[in-house]
């Protein structure tokens, strides 16, 4: 794909919907016993894996651009799949279904696509393990393909050596089938949107600070809701980066969820000095509000490190750009996970804008990142991430000659209208 947008960008719109909620909200909807109603769900690549996961299992799953309905019998009444259950590319419906299927009365497999393939999955196959969970993974147990045989799931008290959302989650959905209770403390608090939407299918869950305790004999509380999933603030993240380095550009995002643990790239641009307005705030189960942003033509640059960083990892790609344009030398740190997603986003961010003339250089936990621009190339990669793809046609704004990515499609994953919405709001 050649892509050149060309701004200014102006006016409203909405993001699509949240890519972790709409996974977690078709999980609880499937394991529940009834009717439940998704709205606004993002109906990405990714959560039509799961969808499609939960299909093969026997649950009944309708699909409208406003609305998942999802009829199940329960998770009692699961069928034994006669297939490997794939997860596409997906690392979240990988690592919560293992959390899923390590209650049933039958065996599963499940396995994804090449970039799957190469991610980490002892992070959840040792946790899971210490739970009686009888789960073996290729590669010695690292990897996909995933076995999960028939098994008495205990408690546990996990102290998560990884700030993984997936990995707390994969936990407590094993933990709904224990007997005993399951208490998980986080070094640094990753999304909690387990958390939160637990209790609105039945079950108790408390937090305390760092620490998750879910009671014994979860699964029994379940019952069959009803949930609104917030705009993507990672969608969001790039209209909000297209917009901040924009002449002229001035943009308004309606409803976009800012649940605390996901807010780092807010944050970000106010310490960069960018325009940003955040109204229409609620405050009921996931927060939402309205986002504005303006072209800024100075931004400052920043360091950012710690406890931030799984506040915005998944931006992470974007503010990068964001960061080429500050009038002096930014920095990401602590940010090592990023080599473990649907790519190494490390190498990839730097490699590919590099490519485009930008000045980075990878280091071993993040970047460093110079303004200015050298001599570019013509063609760049997404290599097959949907974020890497989304970062280079939106830096597209920001050169005179069109960017060539091979790979755009992999957009389909998070974000399907990602152009159609740039050029609604007037990027060419
Ligand atoms: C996710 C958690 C994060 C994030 C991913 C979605 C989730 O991954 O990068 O896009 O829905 O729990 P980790 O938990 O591996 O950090």
């Amino acid at each position: 794909m050649t892509i050149k947008l060309t701004g200014p960008l102006q006016g409203s719109t909405s993001v699509p919907g949240d890519k972790s909620i709409t996974h977690r909200a078709i999980i609880l909807s499937s394991l529940a016993q009834g009717t439940s109603a998704i709205r606004r769900p993002l109906l990405g690549e990714d959560c039509l894996s799961t969808i499609d996961v939960f299909r093969r299992l026997g649950v009944a799953i309708t699909v409208s651009d406003e609305q998942v309905t999802v009829t199940s019998e329960g998770f009692k009444n699961f069928k034994e799949p006669v297939q490997v259950l794939y997860t596409g590319n997906s690392g979240t419906t990988t690592r919560l279904l293992a959390g899923v299927m390590s209650g049933m009365p039958f065996r599963t497999i499940l396995a994804g696509d090449a970039s799957i393939g190469r991610r980490p999955m002892e992070r959840i196959i040792d946790p899971l393990t210490a739970m009686g969970v009888r789960i073996t993974g290729s590669h010695n147990n690292s990897r996909t393909p995933l076995l999960i045989e028939p098994s008495v799931v205990s408690g546990i008290h996990y102290e998560m050596p990884v700030d993984s959302a997936q990995v707390k989650s994969a936990i407590l959905f094993a933990g709904l089938y224990a007997k005993q209770p399951v208490i998980i403390t986080e070094r640094v608090k990753t999304r909690n949107h387990t958390e939160t939407m637990f209790p609105v299918y039945g079950i108790d869950i408390s937090v305390d600070d760092h620490t998750i305790t879910l009671p014994p004999g979860a699964v029994e509380q379940l019952k069959a809701g009803d949930f609104t999933v917030p705009g993507d603030i990672s969608s969001a993240a790039f209209l909000m980066a297209a917009a901040l380095i924009t002449p002229g550009s001035d943009v308004v995002l309606n409803h976009v969820g800012i649940n605390t643990t996901r807010d780092g790239m807010i944050d970000v641009i106010k310490r960069m000095g960018g325009y940003i307005e955040v109204t229409d705030v609620t405050s009921t189960g996931e927060p939402t509000a309205t986002i504005r942003v303006r072209y800024t033509e100075h931004l400052l640059p920043i360091t950012i490190e710690g406890d931030l960083i799984p506040r915005l990892i998944d931006e992470l790609p974007i503010i990068a750009l964001l960061m080429t344009q500050a009038d002096g030398t930014s920095m990401i740190k602590d940010a090592e996970e990023l080599k473990v997603k649907e790519t190494n986003r490390i190498d990839a961010v730097v490699e590919e804008l590099r490519k485009l003339g930008f000045k980075l250089t990878a280091t071993h936990d993040g970047m460093i990142i110079e303004p200015g621009r050298t001599a570019r190339q013509d063609v760049t990669d997404s290599r097959g991430d949907h974020r890497i793809g989304m970062m280079l046609a939106t830096a597209s704004l920001l050169l005179d000659e069109p960017v060539t990515i091979k790979g755009f499609e992999s957009i389909a994953v998070s974000f399907p209208d990602f152009m159609e919405t740039m050029n609604k709001l007037g990027a060419q």
